[in-house]
C-alpha cells in the first residue's frame, strides 16, 4: 500500500479496522476504526507520530518497508493507550536507532504497559521542539483529552497538528481527507460520547485553544484528517457547551408495559408543550445512540420496571453509564411500575446523585397507571417545563 501523502513529505501510514465491531468493549462501532500513524520526512531526521494496534504492527512495519522507510529517528507516543503506542516495542526492534519521544506521564504508561526501555524515552514537555532538518516537531500537552497523558504535536513549518485521540471518529476511509458527511458527523459524535464527554470541559479548553492556532489542518488519531479544521472544531463547540438542549430523554425498561405506558404518556405531554423527547429501549436499543443522545439532553427521565425489590438490573447499568460519561443535563426524574413491593428509585438516585441533577418528584404505581398516576406525571410535565424555561430553553 502506497502511503498518501498529506503535505510536503508528510505521509499517512495508519491502517483501516473494518471488522471491529466494539471499542472498549462497551460502545458498537458503525464503521469499524482507523488507527492513523503518520510518517513526516525531515531533510535530516523521520519521525513516527503515533503507531499502532497490535494485532496490525506486522502488517504495519510491512508497508513501512514497502515504502522505504528503513531509518526512523524519532517514535512520538502521543498518548499510551495501545492502540497507538502497542506497536512501539516492534518499532524498536525493526529500527534500533530510533527514540521515542514522549511526555513524563506517558513515559510511565509505555514503561509499565509496553517495558518499553526507560533508555530509548526522550521526555518533552510543552513548547520542546525538536529538529528533522527542515521540520520542526512541537508539542503541546494536552491533558485528560482524554487520558492523563495525551500530548498534540505540531509539525510546525507545515502547520499540520496531531491531536491523538481528540477530535477523532471511529471511521474508515480510503482518502484520508474527511468528507463531511451526515455519517462521519454520526461517528465523530459517537465517539466524542463515548470518549471525550467525561472530560468535556477539558475539550472545550482545548478547541479554543486549537482555534487560536489557526492550524491548517488536523491530524487525529482515529478516523480522516481534516483540511478544514473548522468543521470538527465547530461540531466540538456545540457538545461541549454548557447547556443542552430543549430535549428530554427518555431511557427504559418495561416487562409488562406499564412502564412504557408512563413513558409514552411523558413524551406526548412533553411535545405538546414544546420539548422534544427521545425514548429509548433500554432492553434492544444501541448504546451508542444513548451516548449521543447525552451530549444533548437537559433532562433525563429514566424509566424502570422492578425486578425483586429494586430496579430492573438493565436500568442500573444504564444509570451507572450516564454517571461515567458525565453529560451536561441538568436535571433528572424516575418512573416506574413495581408489582409487590420494595424500592424501586433509590439505588438509581444514589447512581446519578453523582451528577449533581436537581431530582423532579418521581412517580411510581403498583401494577398498571391509574388516573391518579397520569396526575403525578402531569405533575411531572410542569415541573419540567418550569425547569427548561428557568434556563432558558422555553
Ligand atoms: Fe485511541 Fe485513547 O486511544
Amino acid at each position: 500500500m502506497k502511503f498518501q501523502e498529506i503535505k510536503n513529505n508528510v505521509f499517512y501510514c495508519g491502517l483501516n479496522d473494518t471488522e471491529r465491531q466494539i471499542f472498549d468493549e462497551l460502545i458498537p462501532l458503525e464503521h469499524g476504526t482507523s488507527y492513523n500513524s503518520y510518517l513526516v520526512k525531515g531533510s535530516e531526521k523521520i519521525a513516527i507520530i503515533d503507531t499502532m494496534y497490535p494485532p496490525f504492527t506486522s502488517e504495519y512495519i510491512k508497508n513501512l518497508k514497502e515504502n522505504g522507510v528503513n531509518k526512523v529517528d524519532y517514535i512520538i507516543a502521543n498518548h499510551g493507550e495501545q492502540d497507538h503506542s502497542g506497536s512501539i516495542p516492534a518499532l524498536l526492534e525493526e529500527y534500533p536507532d530510533a527514540k521515542v519521544v514522549t511526555n513524563a506521564t506517558c513515559k510511565g504508561n509505555l514503561m509499565s504497559m509496553l517495558f518499553v526501555p526507560e533508555e530509548k524515552i526522550i521526555v518533552v514537555k510543552t513548547d520542546d521542539e525538536i529538529s528533522l532538518g527542515n521540520k520542526t516537531l512541537k508539542f503541546i500537552l494536552a491533558p485528560n483529552v482524554h487520558w492523563p497523558d495525551t500530548m498534540f504535536t505540531l509539525i510546525k513549518e507545515d502547520n499540520l497538528l496531531c491531536t491523538c485521540d481528540f477530535l477523532g471518529a471511529h471511521y474508515t476511509f480510503e482518502d484520508v481527507f474527511a468528507v463531511p458527511s451526515e455519517e462521519l458527523e454520526k461517528s465523530a459524535k459517537r465517539y466524542y460520547a463515548e470518549i471525550m464527554m467525561p472530560f468535556r470541559v477539558m475539550c472545550k479548553k482545548y478547541v479554543q485553544l486549537i482555534k487560536d492556532m489557526k492550524v491548517d489542518m488536523i491530524l487525529p488519531s482515529h478516523g480522516p484528517v481534516h483540511k478544514d479544521p473548522n468543521y470538527i472544531l465547530d461540531l466540538y463547540t456545540d457538545w461541549t457547551s454548557d447547556l443542552g438542549k430543549n430535549l428530554v430523554l427518555l431511557p427504559y425498561v418495561s416487562m409488562y408495559g406499564s412502564t412504557e405506558e408512563m413513558i409514552d404518556y411523558l413524551s406526548n405531554e412533553l411535545n405538546k408543550k414544546g420539548i422534544n423527547t427521545l425514548k429509548y429501549d433500554i432492553i434492544t436499543g444501541d448504546l451508542g445512540d444513548l451516548a449521543m443522545s447525552l451530549i444533548d439532553g437537559t433532562t433525563i427521565v429514566l424509566g424502570t420496571s422492578m425486578v425483586l425489590a429494586g430496579p430492573h438490573p438493565a436500568s442500573v447499568n444504564i444509570a451507572y453509564i450516564a454517571s461515567v460519561l458525565k453529560p451536561k443535563a441538568k436535571f433528572a426524574s424516575f418512573v416506574g411500575s413495581y408489582g409487590w413491593g420494595g424500592k424501586l428509585f433509590d439505588i438509581l438516585g444514589e447512581i446519578l446523585g453523582k451528577l449533581r441533577l436537581d431530582v423532579i418528584e418521581p412517580v411510581q404505581v403498583k401494577g398498571k397507571p391509574t388516573e391518579e398516576t397520569f396526575k403525578q406525571l402531569d405533575t411531572m410535565v410542569e415541573s419540567i417545563v418550569e425547569r427548561h424555561k428557568s434556563v432558558g430553553l422555553l
